[in-house]
């Protein structure tokens, strides 16, 4: 596995690829990697004849007051499962060769991009755009993977790609859970074992949804009041939405065309989990 941690040095590695390694797959993260990011990366590594991850906690993306300082960090192992996973190049720039000054932006659609995560974080998809954006060009990637776990960034980057007709695929992964349920997390780093056992009331009441759909209750309102009672330890519920797959608002949930997404605060950590229904 190759470590690149300048552009340039990307650059040139890329261009001196083989023709049959010019199929390239590409999964990017902020690292402190963990099974989800491992599911992404395992698929890419099928599909794909040159795999690229990145790790970069991308400054853009974190409000002021969020955790970008305290984002976790772990170098050591993440290089280790990168390398045990067949990585072919795991790159990690600096911000500053990343970003300049007075850089042009990119924002995110005006409904779906201030909706929901992009409600309670204003601006926040218009840097993981802008990173992803960045990182696409660089790494010149067929296809690039991403979790239904960030399910509106995944939409976000989707329409993007769609939108700037970027030649490359999204692929959408489906969500990784412990054994308990919950959506595995770099953020869940910051529970304690307290805080981790009320988490798990997040994916209970996703299930509880489950439950309900299948038993014919599919007014929104129902199963969100159902899924607050399940949520009774969670300390703040800040969204319980029941879209379609365009993110528009459901008051009946459409069987084969809806999502259940959730966020909550459990002590000072912000968690997200979603179910596709
Ligand atoms: P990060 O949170 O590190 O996540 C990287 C990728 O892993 C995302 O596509 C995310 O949806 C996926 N992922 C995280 N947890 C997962 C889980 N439990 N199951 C399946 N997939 C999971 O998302 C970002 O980084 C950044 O916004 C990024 C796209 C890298 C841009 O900076």
């Amino acid at each position: 596995m190759q470590i690149i941690k300048s552009i340039d040095e990307l650059k040139l590695t890329i261009d001196k690829l083989e023709n049959s390694k010019r199929d390239i797959g590409f999964v990017p993260t902020m690292g402190a990697l963990h099974s989800g990011h491992l599911s992404l990366i395992r698929r890419a590594r099928e599909e794909s004849a040159t795999l690229i991850v990145s790790i970069f906690v991308n400054p853009t993306q974190f409000l002021d007051g969020e955790d970008l300082e305290s984002y976790p960090s772990k170098e050591e192992s993440d290089r280790k499962i990168c390398e045990v996973a067949g990585v072919d190049i795991l790159f990690m720039p600096s911000a500053d060769d990343m970003y300049s000054r007075d850089e042009l932006s990119i924002s995110a659609p005006s409904i779906r991009g201030y909706i929901l995560e992009g409600a309670k974080r204003a601006g926040h998809f218009d840097g993981v755009l802008q990173i992803v954006m960045k990182l696409l060009n660089l790494t010149r990637a067929d296809r690039a993977y991403f979790g239904k776990k960030d399910a509106q960034q995944l939409a976000l980057v989707t329409q993007m790609a769609q939108n700037y007709f970027l030649d490359c695929e999204i692929v959408a992964c489906e969500i990784v859970r412990d054994e308990y349920g919950l959506a595995l997390s770099s953020r869940n780093a910051y529970l304690s074992d307290e805080e981790k056992n009320r988490a798990y009331q997040i994916s209970k009441s996703l299930k509880r949804a489950t439950q309900l759909v299948l038993s014919g209750v599919l007014e929104s309102q129902d199963i969100i009041s159902e899924m607050t009672n399940v949520m009774s330890d969670i300390d703040i519920i800040e969204y319980i939405s029941i879209v379609d797959r365009s993110f528009n608002q459901l008051d009946k949930l459409e069987i084969g065309n809806s999502m259940i997404l959730v966020a909550v605060r459990v002590g000072g950590t912000r968690l997200i989990d979603n179910i596709w229904i």
